[in-house]
């Protein structure tokens, strides 16, 4: 038995085998996302449970409203979120972990899981520990040095500030910066984690880099470290993207072997690109929109969008458009719309034709700028906060 990798999901799951089955059209791995994502299907080979009616009826029974993106099933899929509320009702509190792999810029995409989390914290109260990976993203990107990943984790630990986290309740950090704390627990998951399992995972050879190899360890550590910083068992949720369960799976698979609590997690579906395929991407920056980006970039690029328009505005209004591929309308769905009614009253007047593209993408350039010129405010607010929110060792 000891020879063979055990997982929850799908034993034979091999990421990167799946990339050229032709089978499939679409790849998901926590290095890329390309192609029509079958969400439901991930929930099958990832072996990951809905967030069912019953489920969000619980949610929303402790938090009195549900959050946007739980009632659009943006934040799909879990595991063992139900024993985090059980826990929760039982007076013990749990804390949050997310994170991000600094190799540029933050993109807007990357937000969402972040605002859910601020929303989460507020409602429940909890701490949130994120971890930024620069040691990550050196490894597995061939063309970045040290002292870029570790400046762009410094610049991506300005956006999450700049949504307004609690300082009290929120700890940053950077991992070669805090690695003195991190090593002795990615040890304890690297002692019970073979070479047979992250490869059965990753897809991983020969040729792989043994830093890489080790790497989840590394993402696996602040699982446990709130149980190890407050010296008791603390329940863990992770609100991450679904791309980074494979990790995680891994992770639990070892937890009660070393003595500590299987951690949860909350999945969220990938924030789309504006060219209407895969998910946004800071290696395809026409199509990405960064925090940093200008008014001009805004405008420019969400102006160049993906949109189901017609051909001639004449042919649009007889016809309408089609809301349902557009980049537009996603990037409202998903981010910049929290209010069901316009979302609802803008696609049913983009199908009868009431409504052009051109005036779409006004809207959205305008609500995405507004939105940018404060959280840009709040960036330059979070260089003199950074110290409160960081862990060092
Ligand atoms: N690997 C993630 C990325 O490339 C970064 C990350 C580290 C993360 N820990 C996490 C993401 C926890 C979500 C949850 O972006």
């Amino acid at each position: 038995m000891g020879r063979f990798f055990i997982t929850e999901g799908n034993p034979h799951l091999n990421l990167m085998e799946e990339k050229n089955n032709p089978k499939e059209d679409y790849v998901v791995t926590p290095w890329e996302a390309s192609g029509n994502i079958d969400y439901e299907d991930l929930i099958e080979r990832f072996g990951t449970s809905h967030i069912d009616k019953e489920l969000l009826d619980r949610i929303e029974d402790i938090t009195g409203e549900l959050h946007f993106m739980l009632a659009r099933e943006i934040f799909y899929s879990h595991r063992d979120f139900n024993w985090i509320l059980d826990e929760y009702e039982k007076g013990n509190h749990f804390a949050m972990y997310t994170g991000r792999g600094p190799s540029g810029h933050t993109h807007v995409g990357h937000l969402m899981p972040w605002i859910f989390a601020k929303w989460l914290q507020d409602k429940f109260d909890v701490e949130l520990y994120f971890q930024l990976t620069d040691d990550e993203k050196f490894l597995f990107n061939f063309d970045m040095d040290q002292e870029t990943t570790h400046a762009y984790a410094l610049e991506n630990a300005l956006d999450v500030i700049a949504l307004g986290f609690d300082p009290e309740k929120t700890h940053i950090l950077i991992d070669t910066d805090y690695i003195s704390t991190l090593y002795p627990i990615a040890l304890k998951v690297a002692k019970r984690l073979n070479f047979s399992n992250v490869k059965a995972v990753f897809g991983f050879d020969n040729s792989t880099n043994v830093g890489s190899i080790f790497y989840t360890t590394i993402q696996s550590a602040p699982c446990f470290l709130p149980t190890e910083l407050k010296g008791h068992d603390v329940p863990v949720v992770i609100p991450c993207g679904i791309d980074q369960d494979p990790h995680f799976r891994l992770t639990r698979d070892v937890a009660s072997k070393i003595g500590y609590l299987k951690p949860a997690l909350l999945h969220n579906k990938l924030a789309p690109s504006l060219d209407g395929t895969g998910k946004m991407s800071a290696s395809m920056p026409k199509t990405t929109i960064f925090t940093t980006d200008t008014p001009e970039d805004v405008k420019s690029k969400l102006s160049n969008a993906f949109t189901g328009g017609c051909i001639s505005a004449k042919e649009q209004r007889e016809k309408g458009g089609n809301p349902d591929i557009c980049a537009i309308q996603n990037y409202r769905y998903y981010i910049f719309e929290e209010n069901d009614e316009i979302i609802n009253d803008i696609y049913r007047r983009c199908r009868d034709g009431d409504i052009l593209c051109g005036e779409c993408k006004s809207q959205l350039i305008e609500k995405v700028n507004t939105f940018l010129k404060k959280h840009k405010k709040g960036r330059e607010k979070a260089k003199d906060l950074l110290s409160d929110f960081l862990l060092t060792d």
